[in-house]
């Protein structure tokens, strides 16, 4: 097992193409091999588009709103990501997902031709979220900045570059996002956005109940949407990575749930890089049917 000063702030590791968090490249066959459940359900997102969100609105639905049972463990051990492995862990995130019971309810943010192969022949359900990539660049970078998992993200000038050229762990967002959005046509894939979660919860949350096949009350569907709302979350330590360790996250350089709004990327965008993001944006979209809300 390697020590973390191995794999904090290391540079991403290219995996079959895709650049990927340097601590979870050892082994890689851990991911290729893993075996999926047919009741297992994944939650699939580029980093940053709200997938803790997700995965706590799962959590909960799956227990009709039971706010303790959500409270029995954090979100990583209710909700374990796939690719996860790091020093100091006592398990990767395959082996914790392997001593779970089922339904298993999968985190990851593998692209679409990443994703191991026992899912598709299992034909698991999967809820894919994506965010609009301006706030998703704004919330990523501010992430790097706080999780030594991560290469150090230089100036926001610079990350940006980054962002715009697929240099970040996962890749680049243009391909996650265009690539997820085409796969729904061919597996069950209920295609979420941030923004419609945020503008309408109790119609977002609606529909992915009943992709799981659940119905639930109106008193229950109000309790999940007030115990998922972002205030909440931001001081729920069950979700809030607060239990991370220091060294891996630093909240006092930027929080875990940090802002939640929509159209945050206003803040940081120069006029310039907003011009020249646009272009690279049209270029890129041309060929997808795929469209974002970037503010309310
Ligand atoms: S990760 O590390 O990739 O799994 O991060 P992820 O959970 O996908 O995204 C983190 C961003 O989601 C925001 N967030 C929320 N927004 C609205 N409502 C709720 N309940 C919520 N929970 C998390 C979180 O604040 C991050 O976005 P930013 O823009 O940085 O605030």
């Amino acid at each position: 097992m390697s020590s973390p000063k191995d794999v904090l702030r290391k540079n991403v590791k290219m995996i079959h193409g895709c650049p990927m968090v340097y601590a979870f490249t050892s082994n890689w066959e851990r991911i290729e091999q893993f075996q999926s459940r047919p009741d297992d359900i994944v939650i699939a997102t580029f980093p940053k588009s709200g997938t803790t969100w997700l995965s706590e609105i799962v959590d909960m639905i799956l227990n009709d709103g039971d706010i303790e049972k959500c409270k029995r463990d954090v979100i990583t051990d209710r909700v374990a990501m796939l690719e996860m492995s790091a020093p100091g862990l006592s398990v990767t995130g395959v082996e914790n997902l392997e001593q779970m019971p089922s339904p298993r309810i999968v985190k990851t943010h593998l692209p679409v031709d990443l994703l191991p192969k026992s899912f598709w022949e299992n034909k698991c359900k999967i809820i894919y979220m994506a965010r609009n990539a301006k706030d998703v660049v704004v919330s990523y970078y501010h992430f790097d900045l706080m999780n030594s998992l991560q290469p150090d993200p230089g100036t926001w000038g610079e990350y940006l570059q980054k962002f715009m050229t697929g240099n970040v762990a996962y890749g680049s967002w243009f391909n996650h996002v265009k690539t997820w959005w085409k796969k729904k046509e061919e597996h069950p894939i209920l295609f979420l956005f941030y923004e419609d979660m945020k503008k309408n919860p109790k119609g977002e949350i609606q529909k992915v109940s009943s992709f799981l096949g659940k119905t639930m009350s109106d008193e229950i569907m109000d309790r999940i949407i007030f115990h998922t709302s972002f205030e909440v979350m931001k001081n729920n330590p069950m979700v809030n990575y607060t239990h991370m360790p220091t060294a891996v996250m630093d909240h006092s350089k930027s929080p875990f749930m940090r802002k939640g709004i929509i159209g945050d990327w206003k803040n940081y965008f120069t006029m310039e890089e907003n011009e020249k993001f646009e272009a690279i944006y049209k270029k890129e979209m041309s060929e997808t049917t795929l469209q974002f809300c970037t503010e309310i």
